[in-house]
């Protein structure tokens, strides 16, 4: 059995640097490395209507956007497979069947379902008097969906966000089911994480527990030198921190925590003038310096967010280079889609037979229950 990734994210806009530290970077180191035999990223148009279904063209129109992004951070198509859910159908046929392996219950526990929930602002009750009221079942049933989007690829690893590893408990789960009730056919993936736990969750510029385009404190990958710099001024840091010769706090405060994100050893000596000012200079070797200095006292946010904007912008120097190289010809980056859903639909489907024979449903290919061909 091979090593495979599947993995994907929902349409609804712009990647931003949470998805790019969360998943996007290790992906791309991953199919560098080239310990997988087949890597699927997948553009899950399909999960995005579950919560849009009153605005397709929200998700139709950021498909691109989403592929852009995915070419631009360091996907290669010649080894991974980028490919849009909806148009494989073989993952929502099987959705249908392990729907019957799930309760109700189960997907209410979904501790990511449930917090999903509140955060759209679902009602509890649906009287019909308010078409908003209620939860979409759609919605509702995506760790499903899910599953089927892992196991149609015999995924053995998904590298996802925090926010996604009761998806992935739940995907353990109905593999063990099915398996146990029709027999071993289905793969049981693992869960990859990040390994920083400044990546795990990045904040919002805001400061907020999550970057969320919801919650407009995205700095998206796309976003333009000028707009990341004024987007890093506008920071949360420590609210306490009003005076520079004030001690500041680094936990909680957004600026370090993406330092601990992006910051390299040789960003000290190459970003070194960022520390250099009127009043006051340092030379940090460093990020432990910086802190320390920080939580001392005397050194200012200015500094500290200048020399995060020049590591942001170095970091998305080259993705925006490459986005604007893309973005010369829409066509071309359609035809990669085209090509890696094509690989996706023959994967999927080599899934789909084997569910449908363990399930005893592949009525046709059984001379001993229709005579035919006997
Ligand atoms: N739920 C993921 C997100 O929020 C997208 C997704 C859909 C996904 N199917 C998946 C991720 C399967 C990993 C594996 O962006």
């Amino acid at each position: 059995m091979g090593k495979v990734i599947l993995t994907g994210d929902r349409p609804t806009g712009r990647l931003h640097l949470g998805h790019y530290v969360g998943s996007l970077r290790r992906r791309v180191e991953l199919q560098n490395q080239g310990g997988f035999d087949k890597i699927f990223i997948m553009i899950a148009d399909a999960q995005a209507l579950t919560d849009n279904a009153d605005n397709p063209e929200k998700v139709r129109q950021n498909i691109i956007q989403v592929a852009l992004d995915y070419l631009s951070a360091g996907l290669d198509p010649a080894k991974v497979n980028i490919f849009i859910q909806s148009m494989v159908p073989q993952l929502t046929e099987l959705t249908f069947y392990y729907m019957n392996l799930v309760t109700v219950q189960r997907l209410q526990r979904n501790p990511t379902v449930k917090q999903e929930i509140k955060l759209r602002g679902y009602s509890e009750s649906d009287d019909g008097s308010d078409n908003k009221a209620g939860t979409p079942v759609g919605f509702f049933c995506y760790p499903i969906s899910q599953a089927a989007d892992i196991t149609a690829f015999r995924a053995t690893t998904v590298p996802v966000g925090e926010d996604q590893e009761p998806m992935l408990e739940q995907c353990r789960e109905i593999v063990r089911k099915f398996n146990a009730v029709y027999g071993e056919t289905l793969v049981e993936p693992e869960i990859l994480l990040p390994d920083n736990a400044a990546c795990l969750r990045l904040p919002g510029t805001d400061g907020k527990a999550k970057m969320s385009k919801s919650l407009g404190n995205c700095i998206y990958l796309s976003d333009s030198a000028e707009e990341v710099a004024a987007k890093v001024k506008g920071m949360f840091t420590d609210p306490g921190h009003l005076q520079v010769s004030d001690p500041g706090k680094v936990e909680g405060n957004a600026v370090f925590t993406y330092l601990d994100a992006f910051c390299k050893p040789e960003h000290f000596e190459k970003y070194r003038e960022c520390f250099v000012g009127r009043k006051s200079s340092f030379t940090f070797n460093s990020l432990d310096e910086v802190k320390a200095q920080y939580r001392a006292g005397g050194l200012g946010d200015v500094m500290v967010k200048n020399f995060l904007t020049a590591i942001l912008n170095e970091t998305l120097d080259p993705i925006r280079a490459r986005r604007a190289e893309l973005e010369k010809n829409i066509p071309a980056v359609w035809e990669i889609l085209r090509r890696g859903t094509d690989a996706a639909v023959a994967e999927a489907e080599i899934t789909l037979s084997a569910v449908r024979k363990s399930m005893r449903i592949d009525y046709f290919d059984d001379p001993e229950l229709t005579g035919m061909g006997k």
